[in-house]
Parts: C-alpha cells; structure tokens; sequence
C-alpha cells in the first residue's frame, strides 16, 4: 500500500509514521512544508500523481487555534484551500483520504455527549475551517473524517508539557475547571489511524482516549504522577480570556469505534502515564 502524508513532521505525524513503519507500511511519502506546501496546487497536484498513493493521510494544518482568530486568511488557506487542493488530487489518483478534523466543529453546548451524525456548529475560526475541511472531504468517494481532541505526543507543544514547563517556573497555577473532554495521545490514536486503512473503513469517528476530564482535572493528574507539589486553582473559563472560544463540552462517543470492530483507546489516565514516561525517556 502507497501511502502519502501531510503533516508528517508535526506532533500526530510523527508518531503516525513510526507507527506505519513499525507495521511494515514503507512505502510512504512525507514531505514538510519546506519540501511541498499543500496549498501549492500545481506543485502538489504533479507530486501526489507521479507518487500515485492508495490512501492520503491529511494531518497538515494550521493549528495555532487563537491565533487564526487574527490571520484569518492564512488559516483558510491552509485549512481549506489546502484541503480542497489534496481532495482534488485524490480524485486524479483515487486515493482514500483520512482527514484529520477536531472537537471544535461543536459549539459546546449540547446537554449531552456529541455523537459523529451531530450536526457541526463550529465554535471558532479554526474550528469553521476544518468543518469547511469535512465538507469538502466528504464528498470524496472513499474518505475517512477522524475528530480528536486535547492532543499530546512527544513531537510538539501541547498541554502536559506545558503544565511540567509552569510548574518549574511558578509555585501556583489557574486551570481551567468547567471545560470537559478527553485527551487524546498521539502515539495511541496512531496505532487506530493505520487499523483503520487496514480494515479499509469509512466515513465519521471521534477518537480519543477513554474517559472524560477538566484541564483542571488533567493537570491535577499529571502533577500527582510526577510527584509535584504546586497550589493548583480550578478556574472558570470566564476567569480565563483567550481570543478564540472554547467548547464547555467536548465530550465526543466513541460508540462507532464498537460498532465497527474498532479497538478504543486506552483510559487517558494510562496514556498521559505513559507519555510521562516516554518524556523521561527522552531526557
Ligand atoms: N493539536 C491538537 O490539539 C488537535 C486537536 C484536534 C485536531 N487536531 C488536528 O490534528 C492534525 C494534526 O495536528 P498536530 O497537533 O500534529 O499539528 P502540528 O503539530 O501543528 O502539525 C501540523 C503540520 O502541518 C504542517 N503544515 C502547516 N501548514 C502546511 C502547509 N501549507 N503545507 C504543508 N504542511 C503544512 C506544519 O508544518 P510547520 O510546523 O513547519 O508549519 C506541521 O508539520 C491537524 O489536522 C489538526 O487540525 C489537532
């Protein structure tokens, strides 16, 4: 199987292609941004055809979420010309595109959790350019839509790192308590995303591990397992400014990972201790 990625040198790329690697899927194009920018359509267009991929796995981004409240043009650019400009050379390959998509295609405020046939109502500029995303995705013939949230891996900036990093410089911190959602590793969601092109399946999932928390909750947790003591405050999000809005609930089902034969993810408590594990390693 031929298998082309964007966003391969970010946080989920990284371990994506560690994983396809360690299960014997060699034959893969990865290039950076440096090497070819997906909203480069010729460019793109003549690298992605002379490759001739099976499947495309489309992780690259922009991802910097307050931000894109500011640089709107960029961020549809990337977000949804890129997007449009991978779905239009899958089309001339028939190659099967997994689309890497997020929590904040739902506004927040559903009483209950967000099942994959929700209708989207995104909840900030990001969010409304990876929904744009989903829709041009979904109108490829063989696609798959993954929404994940709360990420973390080894390759990038993300929320333990950045609790580890406060709690050296500071004696008390503020999270926020009333935002609930599940964290999401990379390394584990990896291994999902190359079952998934295996069982050859299609169409929406959320993927997340197992269990749902507050950033407060989750900062708690990463603070006990690595044994430091910090005065830690729950905070409201009206106590905590950002420039693009955050959703209250992203609580997402995984049901269709069971209806599928899908293996869920492990608890976020045993990823996050394994993450600090492979953090230590690293060191
Ligand atoms: N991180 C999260 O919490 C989160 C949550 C939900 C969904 N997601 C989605 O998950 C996917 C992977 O996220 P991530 O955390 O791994 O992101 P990431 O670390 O920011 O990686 C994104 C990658 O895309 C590359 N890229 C950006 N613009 C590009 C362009 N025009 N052409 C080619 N490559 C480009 C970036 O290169 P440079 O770094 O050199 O710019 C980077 O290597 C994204 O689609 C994101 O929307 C992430």
């Amino acid at each position: 199987m031929k298998i082309f990625i964007t966003g391969g040198a970010g946080q989920l790329g990284y371990d994506l292609i560690k994983e396809l690697t360690k299960r014997g899927f060699n034959d893969y194009l990865a290039p950076t941004i440096d090497e070819l920018d997906i909203t480069n359509l010729s460019e793109l267009k003549k690298v992605i055809t002379d490759y001739n991929p099976d499947v495309i796995y489309h992780l690259a981004a922009y991802t910097a979420v307050d931000k894109a409240e500011e640089n709107k043009e960029l961020c549809y650019k990337i977000n949804v010309s890129g997007t449009e400009n991978i779905c239009t050379c899958a089309k001339l390959t028939n190659s099967k595109v997994v689309y890497i998509s997020t929590d904040y295609v739902f506004q927040g405020n559903k009483d209950g959790i967000y099942d994959v046939l929700d209708e989207p109502n995104p909840v900030n500029y990001y969010g409304y350019t990876k929904y744009l995303g989903e829709e041009c995705v979904k109108k490829l013939k063989d696609y798959l839509i993954v929404r994940i949230s709360w990420v973390f891996g080894i390759n990038g900036n993300n929320f333990i790192k950045t609790m580890l990093r406060l709690a050296s410089e500071k004696d008390e911190l503020s999270v926020v308590s009333d935002q609930i959602g599940s964290p999401t590793y990379t390394k584990d969601l990896a291994r999902l995303l190359v079952d998934m092109i295996e069982t050859k399946k299609t169409g929406i999932y959320h993927a997340t591990n197992e269990g749902y928390t507050s950033w407060y909750e989750f900062a708690k947790y990463i603070f006990d397992e690595s044994n430091i003591k910090i005065k830690l405050n729950g905070i409201k999000t009206s106590e905590y400014k950002t420039l693009a809005k955050r959703p209250l609930n992203s609580r997402l089902s995984k049901d269709k990972l069971d209806e599928e034969n899908l293996l869920r993810l492990p608890s976020w408590q045993d990823a996050t201790k394994r993450f600090l594990e492979e953090l230590k390693e690293e060191k």
